[in-house]
């Protein structure tokens, strides 16, 4: 299993500090939530932040953009460090422009969907892509419920394309990681369950070991 927890859940008063502690708890990715106010109601950072913190961590980012017409913003996130860039298939514009436009600029392109966007909508895309998101919890906030009947979603896309990575965002735990894996999910996107912890490195390791023994 791939780790990438969610600054979201970080202290924001201390983004250097925190993406460190990330680097040497064993995360494999840092996930980086994006938010518009419009695409969801609720406002986080962009291009400037991600930039500042760049220079403390070799890991990739993995830069989740939840707004609206992400293709007119790709440059800047592209400029500021995103390695994978995921935007959400029911935001506006035309996504095959979107996929084209991430992979041209170098970074790899993911689609995010929604609860209630089906698996079958990313279907026509799958060839361009890296990697798909399947949102567990409604977007817009850490710390809520995770929804387990997200997993058929999950099945339904590695049966199409075995090789694509599939991530999960929202509401994982050491618990729900395991209901991840055993649907086939490849990265888990944690925040509150990483940034909670006392220690890091076991929360980071419990959900890396989700995968164990299948
Ligand atoms: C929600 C974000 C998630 C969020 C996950 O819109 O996309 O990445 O930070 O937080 P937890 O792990 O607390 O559910
Ligand atoms: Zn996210």
């Amino acid at each position: 299993m791939i780790v990438a927890p969610s600054i979201l859940a970080s202290d924001f008063s201390n983004l250097s500090d925190e993406i460190i502690r990330m680097d040497i708890s064993g995360a494999d990715w840092i996930h980086l939530d994006v938010m518009d106010g419009h695409f969801v109601p609720n406002l986080t950072f962009g291009p400037p932040v991600i930039a500042a913190i760049r220079q403390y961590t070799d890991k990739p980012f993995d830069v989740h953009l939840m707004i609206d017409d992400p293709l007119r913003y790709l440059p800047e996130f592209r400029k500021a460090g995103a390695d994978i860039i995921s935007f959400h298939l029911e935001a506006s514009g035309d996504p095959r422009k979107t996929i084209d436009a991430i992979r041209k600029s170098g970074a790899k392109p993911a689609v995010a969907i929604k609860p209630a966007t089906p698996a079958e909508a990313v279907f026509p895309y799958l060839d361009g892509l890296f990697m798909v998101l399947v949102m567990t919890v409604e977007p817009g906030f850490g710390g809520q419920k995770f929804m387990a009947d997200m997993m058929p979603k999950v099945r339904a896309l590695k049966e199409k394309r075995p090789d694509l990575l599939v991530e999960v965002d929202g509401g994982i735990n050491a618990e729900t990681a395991r209901t991840a894996a055993l649907a086939g999910v490849d990265v888990c996107v944690a925040g509150t369950a990483v940034f909670g912890a006392q220690d890091a490195a076991k929360a980071i390791r419990g959900l890396k070991d989700a995968d164990g023994e299948l």
